[in-house]
């Protein structure tokens, strides 16, 4: 008898910048039987981002290219992405903005997560931003990409609540926690 061996996953690539904790734990969401993703490429702008670690780690193709000429970058990225045959992208923590003719290529194929509960407190710092403004919850996001800039289509959210004693930096890790249940979930309500 023939063993059926399930629908074959997506081709998906990983943007970071940083410590990639989000790559780590959609890496492990990949390898779950029922998750519709494989993560087949990791792409960062940045030589130094600690995340890279995963790409040994995890036996998965890596690819750096600094963003100093976005277009070249760009370029050489979806070359690469042709190649390998990627149908879905994951920004994780990826502090570069893509050009609109890149996410158009891509069109409602690139999702990112956001440390906010958007449309509040688009683009950086938002942790410092919610302690400041005395919120009592913040959050996080994982919305679709496009052009405008955190800006797209929201998939889903998590409320996280902010203590007296929260600080920027207990915020962020409150919230991190929550990034990690939260962008797998997205990635199944989207493929399911
Ligand atoms: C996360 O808070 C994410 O929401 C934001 O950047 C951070 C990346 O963290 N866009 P990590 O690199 O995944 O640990």
């Amino acid at each position: 008898m023939v063993k059926l061996t399930g629908l074959k996953k997506i081709k998906t690539a990983v943007f970071i910048s940083g410590t990639g904790s989000n790559l780590k734990n959609l890496i492990r969401f990949s390898k779950i039987k029922n998750s519709p993703i494989s993560i087949n490429l990791i792409f960062s702008n940045n030589f130094k981002a600690k995340g890279l670690k995963f790409s040994n780690q995890f036996n998965i193709k890596k690819k750096i290219s600094s963003f100093k000429d976005s277009k070249i970058a760009e370029k050489k990225i979806l070359n690469l992405l042709k190649k390998e045959n990627i149908k879905f992208i994951c920004l994780a923590g990826f502090m570069k903005i893509l050009s609109k003719s890149f996410i158009e290529k891509f069109n409602g194929k690139i999702v990112n997560i956001h440390p906010s509960l958007l449309p509040k407190y688009k683009g950086l710092d938002t942790h410092v931003k919610a302690i400041k403004n005395k919120d009592k919850i913040a959050g996080c996001t994982v919305h679709f990409v496009t052009a405008k800039l955190d800006s797209g289509k929201i998939i889903l959210q998590k409320e996280v609540k902010i203590s007296k004693k929260d600080t920027p930096a207990s915020l962020a890790k409150k919230i991190l926690r929550q990034e990690h249940k939260l962008y797998p979930a997205a990635i199944k309500k989207i493929f399911n």
